[in-house]
C-alpha cells in the first residue's frame, strides 16, 4: 500500500498553486514535483527549495510513452497522492484508473459550473454574482470528478477576467493546501 501522505506536483507552468502546497504543507510531504515541459517555471522554484524534479516533454513523446515514464518515477519515489496543479496534460483512463482515488486537482470555477478553460471570461458574462475554485478527485473526464472542498470569491461590478483571476488565484492559495492535508488525513486514517 503507497503512503498517502508522500505527494506529486504535477504542473506545467508558473506553479504558483504548487508553490502554495510546499510553503503551507501540514500532513504530507511533497516528495517530487513533475512536469511533461522541460522548461516550466515552477520547476526552478522546487529545485531551489531542494524537492527531486522530474520532466519530460510529453510533445516528444507518445501518450503512452509519457503515462509509463511518470507511473515508474511516481512508483519510485514511493508517491501514494498525486496533486494536479495547472497541469496542462489530459491523463488516459488507464492511468486514472491506476490511481483511482489518489488524483486531485484544483480548478478556477465553482464546479460543475465551467469545466475547461476561460473559466473567469465566463462567469462574468453569464453575469454571476459569485465565481471561485474548486478541489476534485480527478476522473477521465476533464474537472468532472467529486468535489471535495470549494471557495467562493464574490464578482464585483467592472469585473475583468484577470482582475477575477487574480483574487480566485489568492483564494487557490488557501484552498489548496487544506484541502489536500484534509484528503489526505481522511485516506491515511482510513488505511488508504
Ligand atoms: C490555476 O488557476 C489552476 O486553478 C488551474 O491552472 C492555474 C495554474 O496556475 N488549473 P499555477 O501554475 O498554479 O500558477
Amino acid at each position: 500500500m503507497s503512503d498517502p501522505t508522500r505527494v506529486a506536483i504535477l504542473i506545467s507552468g508558473r506553479g504558483s498553486n504548487m508553490r502554495a502546497l510546499v510553503e503551507q504543507r501540514s500532513g504530507y510531504e511533497v516528495a517530487l514535483v513533475a512536469s511533461n515541459k522541460p522548461e516550466a517555471e515552477g520547476l526552478n522554484y522546487a529545485r531551489a527549495a531542494g524537492i527531486p524534479t522530474w520532466a519530460l516533454d510529453s510533445k516528444t513523446v507518445s501518450r503512452a510513452e509519457f503515462e509509463a515514464a511518470l507511473g515508474a518515477v511516481l512508483r519510485q519515489s514511493g508517491i501514494g497522492t498525486i496533486a494536479l496543479a495547472g497541469f496542462m496534460r489530459l491523463l488516459s483512463r488507464q492511468f486514472v484508473e491506476q490511481w483511482t482515488g489518489r488524483i486531485v486537482n484544483i480548478h478556477p470555477s465553482l464546479l460543475p459550473k465551467y469545466p475547461g478553460l476561460d473559466t473567469h471570461a465566463r462567469a462574468i458574462a453569464a453575469g454571476d454574482a459569485v465565481s471561485g475554485c474548486s478541489v476534485h478527485l480527478v476522473t477521465e473526464e476533464v474537472d468532472a470528478g467529486q468535489v471535495i472542498a470549494q471557495a467562493q470569491v464574490p464578482i464585483e461590478p467592472g469585473e475583468t477576467p484577470q482582475s477575477l483571476e487574480q483574487r480566485v488565484l489568492a483564494a487557490e492559495h488557501a484552498l489548496y493546501p487544506r484541502a489536500l492535508a484534509d484528503f489526505v488525513l481522511a485516506r491515511a486514517d482510513a488505511g488508504s
